[in-house]
């Protein structure tokens, strides 16, 4: 590994150290080197900016790797339950059987919403996006819990905090859909696994009796491991960057699912539906749409493909496509969308234009496919991104905060007017 990197602005030279980390990335620490020479880096969109170090999550672009805490994503995905995989990501070890239980014991106690927030969601007209509900309703968890905005609290009362989010996060979304049909809320069934009491306050109507088929249960789960953490992409560093300073927890994870909400991040899944929908509803030709993404004239990307990171395939991708088939085949579902994916996807990975750019299908391709087997509208697809993220933020948030982390403040090349005189509103 190299010991420092030179860098010469003119005939000076600045020496910078170089940081290795533990699966020998290398990195140039160029944070003194303003100071030293009065010039800054620039780096729109941080295509090649490390903003932290960080032990929660590992990922290799070129090869398509991703460990949770050193767990391989293939792995989790086949063996692991949800909240086993939110307590390795936030506390970095898988727990004992003790410590799970604990755990998930914690979390079931808390999964009730004060009754005063049904108010703050009825006052929401019925077609408000469920992203929008869902960051406002977090939010808002900062005036039912005063005492979580202390940016020193103890440990013990950020594992309150920390569980309080866990548990009410799913209630919080499966009420924004309630909402939205002008349903009668359900309250949580806490005998039930974390991913089956969310399915059946999203789907069990009064008067009626619902067993959550474990199908959907199971399919559930692994979506929301495979999604649980991606390191420091748009909505976790949103969420570090809010934390920075030192706003709460509920604060930032509520500034992270907006971040999500766009879609170029978490939104693309709800995208990629509706582009499939049309391209089916104009005929099926996905040759036509191909040379739209290709045509730099015309806005329209193929949603669902490329990444900022991933440049050979994404391994959540490859998992997601092969439980789309499994799942769509155990519920007897026939989604014609499923056929166009797969056409898109084919034509795609042998068009020049998408192999020059290595661009992939990501996580966002096959799932929404699998939601909308799973009876999840489309509009919910972003706020399942978001229950699957959520221990991701946690991790990351506590990460930050436990490091001492200054607050996140980029610097800039301004290009605007030089100083001028003002002039007076009437002689303008
Ligand atoms: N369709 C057509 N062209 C594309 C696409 C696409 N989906 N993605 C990238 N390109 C082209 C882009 O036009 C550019 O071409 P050129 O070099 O000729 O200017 C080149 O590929 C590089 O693209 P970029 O926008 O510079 O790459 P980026 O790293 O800034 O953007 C991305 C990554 C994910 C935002 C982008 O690939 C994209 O917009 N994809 C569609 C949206 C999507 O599926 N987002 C979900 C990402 S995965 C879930 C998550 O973690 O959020």
């Amino acid at each position: 590994m190299p010991n420092s990197a030179e860098i010469k602005i003119d005939d000076k030279s600045y020496q910078l150290p170089v940081i290795e980390g533990s699966e020998h990335e290398i990195a140039v620490d160029i944070s003194k080197l303003r100071g030293q020479s009065g010039v800054i880096t620039l780096d729109p969109g941080y295509k090649n900016t490390g903003s932290t170090t960080s032990a929660v999550t590992f990922l290799d672009g070129e090869k398509g790797i991703l460990r949770y805490r050193g767990y391989s994503i293939e792995e989790l995905a086949e063996k692991s339950d949800f909240l086993e995989v939110t307590y390795l990501l936030i506390y970095g070890e898988l727990p004992t059987r003790e410590a799970y239980d604990k755990f998930v014991n914690d979390v079931k106690i808390h999964t009730m919403l004060h009754e005063d927030i049904k108010g703050i969601l009825e006052g929401f007209p019925s077609n408000a996006h469920p992203m929008g509900v869902l960051s406002s309703l977090v939010c808002s968890l900062t005036a039912f819990y005063p005492e979580s905005l202390d940016p020193n609290r103890s440990s013990q009362g950020v594992y309150l905090s920390i569980i309080r989010i866990l548990a009410k996060l799913p209630t919080m979304a499966a009420w924004a859909h309630k909402n939205e049909l002008g349903h009668p809320f359900n309250y949580p069934d806490n005998s039930l696994s974390y991913c089956s009491n969310f399915i059946k306050m999203m789907f069990a109507v009064p008067a009626a009796k619902y067993e959550v088929d474990p199908i959907v249960s199971d399919a559930l789960n692994k979506l929301l491991i495979l999604h649980a953490d991606h390191e420091q992409n748009c909505s976790t560093s949103t969420v570090r960057i809010v934390g920075s300073a030192q706003a709460s927890l509920y604060a930032s994870i509520s500034a992270g699912i907006n971040a999500l909400w766009g879609p170029l991040h978490g939104g693309a899944n709800q995208a990629v539906i509706e582009m499939l929908e049309n391209i089916r509803a104009d005929g099926g030709d996905t040759k036509k749409y191909l040379n739209k993404a290709k045509d730099k004239e015309d806005p329209f990307r193929l949603m669902g493909f490329g990444h900022r990171v991933y440049k050979n395939f994404d391994p959540r991708a490859r998992i997601i496509k092969k439980a789309a088939d499994q799942v769509l085949e155990k519920l007897g579902v026939d989604d014609p969308v499923l056929e166009i994916a797969k056409g898109l996807e084919e034509a795609a990975l042998h068009d020049e234009y998408f192999i020059e750019r290595k661009l992939y299908p990501n996580v966002d391709f096959y799932s929404g496919i699998i939601y909308r087997a799973m009876g999840i509208p489309t509009d919910m697809f972003t706020v399942m991104f978001a229950l699957g993220r959520l221990p991701g933020w946690i991790a990351q948030w506590k990460e930050m905060r436990e490091n001492r982390e200054p607050i996140g403040r980029p610097r800039q090349i301004y290009t605007g007017e030089n100083e001028r005189d003002y002039v007076p509103l009437d002689q303008r």
